[in-house]
Protein backbone atom coordinates (compact mmCIF):
# COMPACT_ATOMS: atom_id res chain seq x y z
CA UNK A 1 0.00 0.00 0.00
CA UNK A 2 1.41 3.44 -0.91
CA UNK A 3 2.06 5.59 1.95
CA UNK A 4 2.96 9.37 1.96
CA UNK A 5 6.80 9.92 2.85
CA UNK A 6 7.10 12.88 5.87
CA UNK A 7 9.80 14.21 6.92
CA UNK A 8 9.72 14.16 10.81
CA UNK A 9 13.15 12.27 11.44
CA UNK A 10 11.50 9.56 13.58
CA UNK A 11 8.64 8.63 11.45
CA UNK A 12 8.11 5.21 10.48
CA UNK A 13 6.67 6.55 6.91
CA UNK A 14 9.45 8.91 6.45
CA UNK A 15 12.90 9.73 4.99
CA UNK A 16 15.08 7.62 7.29
CA UNK A 17 12.77 4.42 6.85
CA UNK A 18 13.76 4.34 3.45
CA UNK A 19 16.92 5.61 4.70
CA UNK A 20 17.32 2.28 7.16
CA UNK A 21 16.59 -0.02 4.50
CA UNK A 22 19.04 0.98 1.73
CA UNK A 23 21.40 1.43 4.56
CA UNK A 24 20.34 -2.29 5.52
CA UNK A 25 19.47 -1.46 9.49
CA UNK A 26 16.08 -2.99 8.96
CA UNK A 27 15.87 -6.76 9.75
CA UNK A 28 19.41 -6.77 10.38
CA UNK A 29 21.45 -9.26 12.17
CA UNK A 30 22.48 -8.26 15.61
CA UNK A 31 25.50 -9.55 17.74
CA UNK A 32 25.31 -11.85 20.51
CA UNK A 33 27.42 -12.96 22.80
CA UNK A 34 28.57 -16.82 22.35
CA UNK A 35 26.69 -18.95 25.62
CA UNK A 36 27.55 -22.22 25.51
CA UNK A 37 24.90 -24.84 24.34
CA UNK A 38 23.91 -26.23 27.91
CA UNK A 39 23.91 -23.22 29.53
CA UNK A 40 21.20 -21.96 27.14
CA UNK A 41 19.51 -24.81 27.13
CA UNK A 42 19.02 -24.47 30.83
CA UNK A 43 18.32 -20.63 30.57
CA UNK A 44 15.51 -21.72 28.11
CA UNK A 45 13.55 -23.59 30.47
CA UNK A 46 10.08 -22.53 31.04
CA UNK A 47 8.63 -22.83 34.46
CA UNK A 48 4.73 -21.64 35.36
CA UNK A 49 5.67 -21.54 38.80
CA UNK A 50 7.71 -18.14 39.68
CA UNK A 51 5.03 -16.08 37.58
CA UNK A 52 1.97 -17.66 39.47
CA UNK A 53 3.56 -17.15 42.57
CA UNK A 54 4.68 -13.55 41.86
CA UNK A 55 1.30 -12.69 40.05
CA UNK A 56 -0.71 -14.09 42.85
CA UNK A 57 1.21 -11.57 44.79
CA UNK A 58 1.07 -8.83 42.41
CA UNK A 59 -2.90 -8.96 42.22
CA UNK A 60 -2.95 -9.54 46.43
CA UNK A 61 -1.15 -6.04 46.70
CA UNK A 62 -3.54 -4.56 43.99
CA UNK A 63 -6.34 -5.86 45.78
CA UNK A 64 -5.43 -5.57 48.85
CA UNK A 65 -4.27 -1.80 48.39
CA UNK A 66 -8.02 -1.24 46.04
CA UNK A 67 -10.09 -2.36 49.11
CA UNK A 68 -7.86 -0.73 52.25
CA UNK A 69 -8.40 2.48 50.04
CA UNK A 70 -12.51 2.02 49.86
CA UNK A 71 -12.71 1.40 53.04
CA UNK A 72 -10.70 4.24 53.99
CA UNK A 73 -12.39 6.46 51.53
CA UNK A 74 -15.74 5.55 52.67
CA UNK A 75 -14.93 6.40 56.41
CA UNK A 76 -13.98 9.67 55.03
CA UNK A 77 -10.41 9.26 56.13
CA UNK A 78 -7.04 11.09 54.52
CA UNK A 79 -5.10 7.73 54.86
CA UNK A 80 -6.47 6.64 52.06
CA UNK A 81 -4.42 8.07 50.13
CA UNK A 82 -1.76 5.90 51.18
CA UNK A 83 -3.68 2.34 49.74
CA UNK A 84 -4.56 4.37 46.67
CA UNK A 85 -0.59 5.21 46.32
CA UNK A 86 0.35 1.84 46.26
CA UNK A 87 -2.87 0.87 43.91
CA UNK A 88 -1.84 3.10 41.66
CA UNK A 89 1.75 2.10 41.27
CA UNK A 90 0.70 -0.98 41.15
CA UNK A 91 -1.88 -0.87 38.92
CA UNK A 92 -0.13 1.19 36.29
CA UNK A 93 3.61 1.07 36.53
CA UNK A 94 4.15 -2.59 37.54
CA UNK A 95 1.73 -3.76 34.71
CA UNK A 96 4.38 -2.43 32.46
CA UNK A 97 6.60 -4.95 32.86
CA UNK A 98 3.82 -8.12 33.06
CA UNK A 99 2.72 -6.40 29.67
CA UNK A 100 6.13 -7.05 28.70
CA UNK A 101 6.91 -10.29 29.59
CA UNK A 102 3.80 -12.17 28.48
CA UNK A 103 3.65 -10.43 25.65
CA UNK A 104 6.94 -11.76 24.36
CA UNK A 105 4.84 -15.41 26.05
CA UNK A 106 7.91 -16.39 28.35
CA UNK A 107 6.70 -15.86 31.63
CA UNK A 108 4.20 -19.04 31.88
CA UNK A 109 5.08 -22.09 30.64
CA UNK A 110 1.65 -22.52 29.72
CA UNK A 111 0.14 -20.21 26.99
CA UNK A 112 -3.28 -19.04 27.81
CA UNK A 113 -1.51 -17.90 31.17
CA UNK A 114 0.58 -15.49 29.06
CA UNK A 115 -2.08 -14.31 27.07
CA UNK A 116 -4.31 -13.28 30.16
CA UNK A 117 -2.27 -11.80 31.71
CA UNK A 118 -1.05 -10.03 28.84
CA UNK A 119 -4.25 -8.70 27.97
CA UNK A 120 -5.56 -7.56 31.32
CA UNK A 121 -2.03 -6.06 31.59
CA UNK A 122 -2.42 -3.64 28.34
CA UNK A 123 -5.39 -2.96 29.63
CA UNK A 124 -4.10 -1.56 32.88
CA UNK A 125 -0.94 -0.05 31.34
CA UNK A 126 -3.24 1.80 28.74
CA UNK A 127 -1.46 -0.67 25.46
CA UNK A 128 -3.60 -1.46 23.26
CA UNK A 129 -2.97 -4.95 23.01
CA UNK A 130 -3.30 -6.14 19.17
CA UNK A 131 -1.37 -3.22 18.11
CA UNK A 132 1.24 -2.64 20.78
CA UNK A 133 2.05 -6.50 20.28
CA UNK A 134 3.19 -5.77 17.04
CA UNK A 135 4.70 -2.60 17.79
CA UNK A 136 7.11 -4.23 20.11
CA UNK A 137 7.92 -6.83 17.39
CA UNK A 138 9.21 -4.29 15.63
CA UNK A 139 11.19 -2.58 18.55
CA UNK A 140 12.82 -5.95 18.94
CA UNK A 141 13.95 -6.19 15.39
CA UNK A 142 14.81 -2.79 14.71
CA UNK A 143 15.73 -1.53 18.23
CA UNK A 144 16.24 2.21 18.42
CA UNK A 145 16.75 1.97 14.59
CA UNK A 146 15.29 6.14 13.16
CA UNK A 147 12.34 5.39 11.13
CA UNK A 148 12.14 1.86 11.63
CA UNK A 149 11.61 1.51 15.83
CA UNK A 150 7.94 2.61 17.04
CA UNK A 151 9.13 2.55 20.44
CA UNK A 152 11.53 5.60 20.38
CA UNK A 153 11.24 7.24 23.72
CA UNK A 154 13.79 9.73 23.28
CA UNK A 155 14.19 10.87 20.35
CA UNK A 156 16.76 13.51 19.45
CA UNK A 157 16.92 16.75 20.32
CA UNK A 158 14.67 15.37 23.04
CA UNK A 159 11.42 16.52 24.36
CA UNK A 160 12.28 16.91 27.63
CA UNK A 161 9.02 18.31 28.80
CA UNK A 162 7.00 15.61 26.96
CA UNK A 163 9.05 13.26 29.33
CA UNK A 164 8.38 15.44 32.12
CA UNK A 165 5.13 15.25 31.75
CA UNK A 166 5.17 11.48 30.84
CA UNK A 167 5.48 10.87 34.87
CA UNK A 168 1.88 11.53 34.82
CA UNK A 169 0.68 10.06 31.45
CA UNK A 170 -0.48 13.35 30.12
CA UNK A 171 1.05 12.26 27.24
CA UNK A 172 0.11 8.70 26.78
CA UNK A 173 -3.57 9.02 28.29
CA UNK A 174 -4.55 11.61 25.17
CA UNK A 175 -2.51 9.51 22.46
CA UNK A 176 -4.05 6.30 23.74
CA UNK A 177 -7.64 7.39 23.42
CA UNK A 178 -7.47 8.85 20.28
CA UNK A 179 -6.01 6.01 19.19
CA UNK A 180 -8.74 3.86 20.66
CA UNK A 181 -11.44 6.26 19.01
CA UNK A 182 -9.63 5.66 15.82
CA UNK A 183 -9.48 2.17 16.34
CA UNK A 184 -13.19 2.22 17.47
CA UNK A 185 -13.94 3.52 14.35
CA UNK A 186 -12.39 0.75 12.16
CA UNK A 187 -9.23 2.96 10.94
CA UNK A 188 -5.45 2.65 12.05
CA UNK A 189 -2.92 5.20 11.80
CA UNK A 190 -0.56 5.12 8.85
CA UNK A 191 2.73 4.47 11.40
CA UNK A 192 0.39 1.54 12.65
CA UNK A 193 -0.36 -0.02 8.87
CA UNK A 194 3.25 -0.35 9.00
CA UNK A 195 3.77 -3.13 11.51
CA UNK A 196 0.26 -4.39 11.75
CA UNK A 197 -0.57 -7.03 9.54
CA UNK A 198 -3.69 -6.50 7.91
CA UNK A 199 -5.08 -9.80 9.23
CA UNK A 200 -4.95 -8.05 12.57
CA UNK A 201 -7.05 -5.12 11.89
CA UNK A 202 -10.65 -7.03 12.76
CA UNK A 203 -8.90 -7.73 16.06
CA UNK A 204 -7.79 -4.25 17.19
CA UNK A 205 -11.24 -3.06 16.37
CA UNK A 206 -12.94 -5.17 18.45
CA UNK A 207 -10.38 -4.89 21.64
CA UNK A 208 -10.77 -1.43 21.15
CA UNK A 209 -14.49 -1.51 21.08
CA UNK A 210 -14.38 -3.59 24.68
CA UNK A 211 -11.72 -1.15 26.10
CA UNK A 212 -13.85 1.91 24.88
CA UNK A 213 -17.45 -0.11 26.25
CA UNK A 214 -15.12 -0.98 29.98
CA UNK A 215 -14.13 3.11 30.11
CA UNK A 216 -17.01 4.40 29.34
CA UNK A 217 -19.15 2.03 31.92
CA UNK A 218 -16.86 3.31 34.73
CA UNK A 219 -17.59 6.89 33.61
CA UNK A 220 -21.16 6.00 33.64
CA UNK A 221 -20.45 4.64 36.98
CA UNK A 222 -19.16 7.56 38.43
CA UNK A 223 -21.64 10.14 37.05
CA UNK A 224 -24.34 7.72 38.43
CA UNK A 225 -22.93 8.16 42.33
CA UNK A 226 -21.73 11.50 41.57
CA UNK A 227 -18.43 10.31 43.13
CA UNK A 228 -14.62 9.64 41.80
CA UNK A 229 -13.87 6.79 43.23
CA UNK A 230 -14.92 4.45 40.01
CA UNK A 231 -12.03 6.00 38.14
CA UNK A 232 -9.73 5.88 41.27
CA UNK A 233 -9.72 1.88 39.90
CA UNK A 234 -9.62 2.71 36.43
CA UNK A 235 -9.12 5.29 34.80
CA UNK A 236 -7.22 7.59 37.13
CA UNK A 237 -4.36 5.81 38.39
CA UNK A 238 -2.74 6.04 35.06
CA UNK A 239 -2.72 9.86 36.43
CA UNK A 240 -1.35 9.21 40.02
CA UNK A 241 0.48 5.71 39.74
CA UNK A 242 2.20 5.48 36.65
CA UNK A 243 5.30 7.78 37.72
CA UNK A 244 6.99 4.92 38.49
CA UNK A 245 6.95 3.55 34.53
CA UNK A 246 9.08 6.09 33.07
CA UNK A 247 11.81 5.83 36.51
CA UNK A 248 12.41 2.06 35.12
CA UNK A 249 11.74 2.36 31.95
CA UNK A 250 13.57 5.21 30.36
CA UNK A 251 17.17 3.82 32.11
CA UNK A 252 16.26 1.07 28.85
CA UNK A 253 18.06 3.35 25.99
CA UNK A 254 17.27 7.23 26.69
CA UNK A 255 21.04 8.72 25.60
CA UNK A 256 22.13 6.10 23.71
CA UNK A 257 23.50 5.25 20.39
CA UNK A 258 21.15 5.18 16.83
CA UNK A 259 21.36 3.18 14.55
CA UNK A 260 23.67 0.35 15.94
CA UNK A 261 23.67 -3.38 15.30
CA UNK A 262 24.82 -4.17 19.14
CA UNK A 263 22.44 -4.26 21.60
CA UNK A 264 25.41 -3.56 23.95
CA UNK A 265 25.48 -0.32 22.45
CA UNK A 266 21.84 1.03 22.78
CA UNK A 267 20.36 -0.66 26.03
CA UNK A 268 21.46 -0.61 29.86
CA UNK A 269 22.16 -3.41 31.91
CA UNK A 270 21.39 -1.59 35.76
CA UNK A 271 21.35 -3.68 39.00
CA UNK A 272 18.06 -3.27 40.80
CA UNK A 273 17.64 -4.35 44.24
CA UNK A 274 15.07 -7.49 45.27
CA UNK A 275 12.22 -5.37 45.58
CA UNK A 276 12.53 -3.30 41.90
CA UNK A 277 13.17 -7.01 40.28
CA UNK A 278 9.95 -7.89 41.58
CA UNK A 279 8.42 -4.90 40.48
CA UNK A 280 10.12 -4.49 37.19
CA UNK A 281 10.35 -8.20 36.58
CA UNK A 282 14.15 -8.54 35.95
CA UNK A 283 14.04 -5.93 33.21
CA UNK A 284 16.73 -3.80 34.29
CA UNK A 285 18.94 -7.04 32.80
CA UNK A 286 17.69 -5.06 29.50
CA UNK A 287 20.45 -5.89 27.46
CA UNK A 288 20.47 -9.63 28.17
CA UNK A 289 16.71 -9.46 27.30
CA UNK A 290 17.02 -7.76 24.00
CA UNK A 291 20.31 -9.90 23.09
CA UNK A 292 17.92 -13.00 24.41
CA UNK A 293 14.60 -12.57 24.39
CA UNK A 294 13.92 -16.50 24.84
CA UNK A 295 14.91 -16.39 28.21
CA UNK A 296 12.50 -15.81 30.65
CA UNK A 297 12.56 -13.09 33.67
CA UNK A 298 13.01 -15.00 36.37
CA UNK A 299 16.49 -16.75 34.58
CA UNK A 300 18.07 -12.92 33.41
CA UNK A 301 20.10 -12.93 36.23
CA UNK A 302 21.39 -16.47 35.56
CA UNK A 303 22.22 -15.27 32.05
CA UNK A 304 23.60 -12.08 33.10
CA UNK A 305 26.33 -13.98 34.95
CA UNK A 306 26.66 -16.30 31.70
CA UNK A 307 27.79 -13.41 29.03
CA UNK A 308 28.94 -10.49 31.46
CA UNK A 309 32.39 -10.88 30.65
CA UNK A 310 31.24 -9.38 27.21
CA UNK A 311 28.64 -6.61 28.26
CA UNK A 312 29.93 -3.40 29.10
CA UNK A 313 30.16 -2.27 32.77
CA UNK A 314 26.54 -2.60 34.34
CA UNK A 315 25.25 0.71 36.15
CA UNK A 316 25.55 -0.05 40.14
CA UNK A 317 21.79 1.06 40.95
CA UNK A 318 19.21 3.30 39.15
CA UNK A 319 20.37 6.43 40.80
CA UNK A 320 23.97 5.62 38.37
CA UNK A 321 21.46 5.14 35.69
CA UNK A 322 20.03 8.36 35.74
CA UNK A 323 23.13 10.58 36.61
CA UNK A 324 24.10 9.52 33.04
CA UNK A 325 20.93 10.02 32.01
CA UNK A 326 19.73 13.36 32.88
CA UNK A 327 22.96 15.42 31.85
CA UNK A 328 23.31 13.44 28.44
CA UNK A 329 19.44 14.35 27.57
CA UNK A 330 19.83 17.50 28.38
CA UNK A 331 23.28 17.87 25.80
CA UNK A 332 20.76 16.43 23.28
CA UNK A 333 18.94 19.38 23.23
CA UNK A 334 21.61 21.41 22.33
CA UNK A 335 23.39 18.62 20.16
CA UNK A 336 21.06 16.15 19.05
CA UNK A 337 23.96 14.17 17.71
CA UNK A 338 25.70 13.63 20.89
CA UNK A 339 25.38 10.24 22.72
CA UNK A 340 26.28 8.09 25.72
CA UNK A 341 29.05 5.53 24.29
CA UNK A 342 29.36 2.44 26.13
CA UNK A 343 32.78 0.83 26.33
CA UNK A 344 32.85 -2.42 25.06
CA UNK A 345 34.94 -5.07 27.01
CA UNK A 346 38.23 -6.18 24.96
CA UNK A 347 38.71 -8.66 24.45
CA UNK A 348 35.59 -9.57 24.77
CA UNK A 349 35.67 -13.28 25.58
CA UNK A 350 37.88 -16.14 26.66
CA UNK A 351 39.03 -17.75 23.78
CA UNK A 352 37.87 -20.92 24.87
CA UNK A 353 34.42 -19.43 24.56
CA UNK A 354 32.28 -21.42 21.85
CA UNK A 355 32.40 -18.82 18.34
CA UNK A 356 28.67 -19.08 18.07
CA UNK A 357 26.08 -21.96 17.22
CA UNK A 358 27.48 -24.85 15.31
CA UNK A 359 26.41 -25.33 11.68
CA UNK A 360 27.09 -28.85 10.25
CA UNK A 361 27.67 -29.09 6.27
CA UNK A 362 26.39 -31.99 4.21
CA UNK A 363 28.90 -35.53 4.38
CA UNK A 364 29.21 -36.96 1.49
CA UNK A 365 27.33 -36.54 -1.80
CA UNK A 366 23.48 -36.42 -1.94
CA UNK A 367 21.70 -39.76 -3.31
CA UNK A 368 18.16 -39.61 -4.18
CA UNK A 369 17.72 -36.51 -2.32
CA UNK A 370 19.59 -38.02 0.83
CA UNK A 371 22.15 -36.16 2.74
CA UNK A 372 24.10 -37.13 5.99
CA UNK A 373 23.76 -34.57 8.48
CA UNK A 374 25.65 -35.72 11.30
CA UNK A 375 26.02 -38.04 13.60
CA UNK A 376 22.95 -38.70 15.86
CA UNK A 377 24.62 -38.22 18.92
CA UNK A 378 25.00 -34.32 18.61
CA UNK A 379 21.13 -33.99 18.28
CA UNK A 380 19.98 -34.24 22.01
CA UNK A 381 16.45 -34.86 22.37
CA UNK A 382 14.32 -31.55 22.35
CA UNK A 383 17.10 -29.92 20.33
CA UNK A 384 17.77 -28.50 16.90
CA UNK A 385 20.36 -28.26 14.45
CA UNK A 386 21.46 -26.22 12.16
CA UNK A 387 22.43 -27.66 8.55
CA UNK A 388 23.48 -25.95 5.85
CA UNK A 389 23.48 -26.71 2.31
CA UNK A 390 24.43 -25.34 -1.20
CA UNK A 391 23.15 -22.04 0.06
CA UNK A 392 20.20 -23.11 1.76
CA UNK A 393 19.58 -23.24 5.59
CA UNK A 394 17.87 -25.99 7.77
CA UNK A 395 16.92 -26.58 11.02
CA UNK A 396 16.63 -30.15 12.52
CA UNK A 397 14.96 -31.36 15.39
CA UNK A 398 14.69 -34.06 17.78
CA UNK A 399 11.65 -34.73 20.09
CA UNK A 400 11.95 -35.78 23.53
CA UNK A 401 11.09 -39.40 22.44
CA UNK A 402 13.85 -39.19 20.19
CA UNK A 403 11.68 -38.58 16.32
CA UNK A 404 13.64 -36.74 13.75
CA UNK A 405 12.14 -33.89 12.17
CA UNK A 406 13.46 -31.18 9.86
CA UNK A 407 12.21 -27.69 8.01
CA UNK A 408 13.47 -24.82 6.70
CA UNK A 409 15.90 -23.10 8.55
CA UNK A 410 14.82 -19.81 8.21
CA UNK A 411 11.36 -18.25 10.14
CA UNK A 412 9.36 -17.51 8.25
CA UNK A 413 8.67 -13.93 9.79
CA UNK A 414 12.03 -12.26 9.93
CA UNK A 415 14.49 -14.81 8.81
CA UNK A 416 15.92 -15.61 12.07
CA UNK A 417 17.74 -18.93 12.31
CA UNK A 418 15.63 -21.21 14.11
CA UNK A 419 18.15 -23.35 15.09
CA UNK A 420 19.04 -20.52 17.15
CA UNK A 421 15.62 -21.04 18.85
CA UNK A 422 14.17 -23.32 21.97
CA UNK A 423 12.51 -26.38 21.08
CA UNK A 424 9.24 -27.52 23.70
CA UNK A 425 7.11 -30.53 22.78
CA UNK A 426 6.53 -30.02 19.06
CA UNK A 427 7.00 -26.82 18.46
CA UNK A 428 10.37 -24.25 18.17
CA UNK A 429 10.37 -20.85 19.20
CA UNK A 430 11.96 -18.25 17.16
CA UNK A 431 14.78 -16.72 18.73
CA UNK A 432 14.00 -12.99 17.59
CA UNK A 433 10.48 -12.44 18.01
CA UNK A 434 8.91 -15.76 20.42
CA UNK A 435 7.25 -16.77 17.39
CA UNK A 436 6.12 -20.93 17.09
CA UNK A 437 6.10 -23.10 14.74
CA UNK A 438 4.85 -26.93 14.88
CA UNK A 439 8.07 -28.56 13.05
CA UNK A 440 6.65 -31.80 12.80
CA UNK A 441 4.15 -29.86 9.93
CA UNK A 442 5.68 -26.15 10.03
CA UNK A 443 2.09 -24.90 11.24
CA UNK A 444 2.85 -21.44 12.56
CA UNK A 445 1.30 -21.60 16.10
CA UNK A 446 2.16 -18.39 17.87
CA UNK A 447 2.14 -14.46 16.21
CA UNK A 448 3.73 -13.07 14.79
CA UNK A 449 4.68 -16.11 12.78
CA UNK A 450 1.79 -16.28 10.22
CA UNK A 451 3.64 -18.50 7.15
CA UNK A 452 4.20 -21.96 7.73
CA UNK A 453 7.60 -23.67 6.90
CA UNK A 454 8.70 -26.11 4.44
CA UNK A 455 9.18 -29.43 5.86
CA UNK A 456 11.60 -32.31 5.04
CA UNK A 457 11.95 -35.74 6.36
CA UNK A 458 14.53 -36.61 8.24
CA UNK A 459 15.93 -40.02 9.15
CA UNK A 460 18.33 -41.91 11.67
CA UNK A 461 20.00 -44.74 10.04
CA UNK A 462 23.49 -46.24 11.50
CA UNK A 463 23.93 -43.80 14.22
CA UNK A 464 23.78 -41.38 11.38
CA UNK A 465 21.22 -38.16 10.57
CA UNK A 466 19.96 -38.18 7.43
CA UNK A 467 17.57 -35.19 4.89
CA UNK A 468 15.94 -35.72 2.37
CA UNK A 469 16.33 -32.31 0.54
CA UNK A 470 14.27 -33.24 -3.10
CA UNK A 471 10.68 -33.45 -1.43
CA UNK A 472 9.69 -30.66 0.89
CA UNK A 473 6.85 -30.55 2.22
CA UNK A 474 5.64 -33.97 3.82
CA UNK A 475 2.41 -34.83 4.88
CA UNK A 476 1.74 -36.11 8.41
CA UNK A 477 0.59 -39.33 6.48
CA UNK A 478 4.48 -39.02 5.65
CA UNK A 479 5.38 -38.93 8.92
CA UNK A 480 4.06 -42.79 9.78
CA UNK A 481 5.47 -44.45 6.68
CA UNK A 482 8.59 -46.56 7.24
CA UNK A 483 11.70 -45.36 7.43
CA UNK A 484 13.45 -44.74 3.84
CA UNK A 485 15.04 -48.33 2.18
CA UNK A 486 18.31 -49.29 4.19
CA UNK A 487 19.96 -48.90 1.50
CA UNK A 488 19.18 -45.92 -0.15
CA UNK A 489 20.70 -44.10 3.29
CA UNK A 490 23.80 -46.38 3.35
CA UNK A 491 24.84 -45.19 -0.65
CA UNK A 492 24.34 -41.74 0.87
CA UNK A 493 26.66 -42.32 3.50
CA UNK A 494 29.29 -43.57 2.57
CA UNK A 495 29.72 -41.43 -0.91
FE1 LIG B 1 10.09 -12.87 14.00
FE2 LIG B 1 10.90 -15.34 13.86
S1 LIG B 1 11.87 -13.62 13.02
S2 LIG B 1 9.21 -14.58 14.93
Amino acid sequence: MAVSLTKRKYSLVGENTIAALQKGLAEATWYTSPVPKETMRTLLERRDGPAIRDTLLWFAILVGSGLAGYALWRAGSWWAVIPFMIYGVIYASTSDSRWHESGHGTAFKTNWMNNALYEIASFMVMRESVPWRWSHVRHHSDTIIVGRDPEIVWPRPPDVLGNVLGFFSLRTIPLYFRNLALHCAGRLTPEEKTYVPESEYAKVFARARICMAIYLTVLGLAAYYRSVLPLMYIGFPQLYGAWLTPIYGHTQHAGLAENVLDHRLNCRTVYMNPVNRFLYWNMNYHVEHHMFPLVPYYNLPRLHEAVKADMPTPYRNLFAAWREIVPAVLRQVKDPSYFVERKLPTPTLSPDAPAGPRIFTAKGRVVDGWVEVCVGGFLQPEDVIRFDHEGETYAVYRTAEGALFATAGLCTHGRAHLAEGFVKGRLIECPKHNGRFDFTDGSPQRKPVCVALRTFQAREHDGKIFLQLARAGIEKKDLLQPAEPTERLQTAATT
